[in-house]
């Protein structure tokens, strides 16, 4: 897969690509992240980006033609004809489900805004994909674009090793995941569950399913009740 990142701060995101599995799948050569400073595209000799909304109103924003012409260029860097996803606060919301569609395209390009956003332009004349992480706005879509590539990269076929399956994990089957011990035997008056230690596979099995079951109906208290309901009647009446 490959990754475009366009950004006016592409420096946020060196530490994070170097590091972890997003280093590690880059090493593997599953994937390539190239990043572009929308700057660069600017057709202003002070390489200025943004500008006052017309109308009147607080904080600038992002001017429509360094867009679209980073888009154009960054398109030819490769013959891969890009995916493109605009990160903004009114989005279409992320999730495991859109991370695993993601995980299955030859090529992402994440575009991030900054200040009060985009001018609509971008929205209305190139196809774009819209995308929030959640409901809280941060100051641009960098954070949200590490979260989406790092939620994404880990799903590529080959990057976690194959003894991880994240079809198991949480968010894929419904449920969440049940706690995980390891060393100690006992942590500060803590103990591990019993039946872990006792080597009875049939047992542990059925008291982590059990764990995801009390787990998930905690997560979902109140609010989506009737989902929750549904998720673990379900979940209950697997073999
Ligand atoms: Cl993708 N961008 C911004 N600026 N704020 C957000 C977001 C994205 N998702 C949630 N809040």
């Amino acid at each position: 897969m490959e990754i475009d990142v366009l950004t006016l701060f592409p420096e946020m995101f060196e530490s994070v690509l170097a590091s972890s599995i997003l280093r590690i799948a880059a090493e593997k050569q599953l994937v390539r992240y190239r990043l572009t400073d929308i700057r660069d595209y600017s057709p202003d000799r002070h390489r200025k980006v943004d500008d006052k909304p017309f109308g009147g109103g607080p904080g600038m924003v992002l001017r429509p033609e360094p867009v679209f012409a980073a888009v154009e260029a960054v398109e030819k860097f490769s013959p891969t004809p890009a995916y493109r996803v605009l990160l903004t606060p009114q989005g279409e919301p992320f999730d495991q489900r859109l991370a695993r569609e993601f995980s299955s395209r030859s090529r992402l390009m994440l575009i991030c805004g900054r200040y009060e956003g985009f001018d609509e332009r971008v929205r209305l004349g190139l196809d774009v994909r819209e995308i929030s992480i959640g409901e809280y706005v941060l100051s641009g879509g960098e954070i949200a674009a590490m979260v989406v590539i790092d939620a994404v990269v880990r799903l590529i076929p080959g990057v976690l090793g194959d003894e991880t399956s994240t079809a198991e994990e949480s968010f894929e089957n419904g449920l969440l995941e049940y706690p995980q011990y390891t060393r100690p035997r006992e942590f500060r008056g803590m103990t591990v569950p019993e039946v872990l230690l006792s080597g009875d596979h049939r047992r542990i099995a059925e008291w982590r399913h059990e764990q995801s079951l009390l787990r998930t109906r905690q997560w979902t208290k109140g609010k989506h009740e009737t989902q929750r309901d549904s998720k673990v009647d379900r979940a209950r009446s697997r073999p």
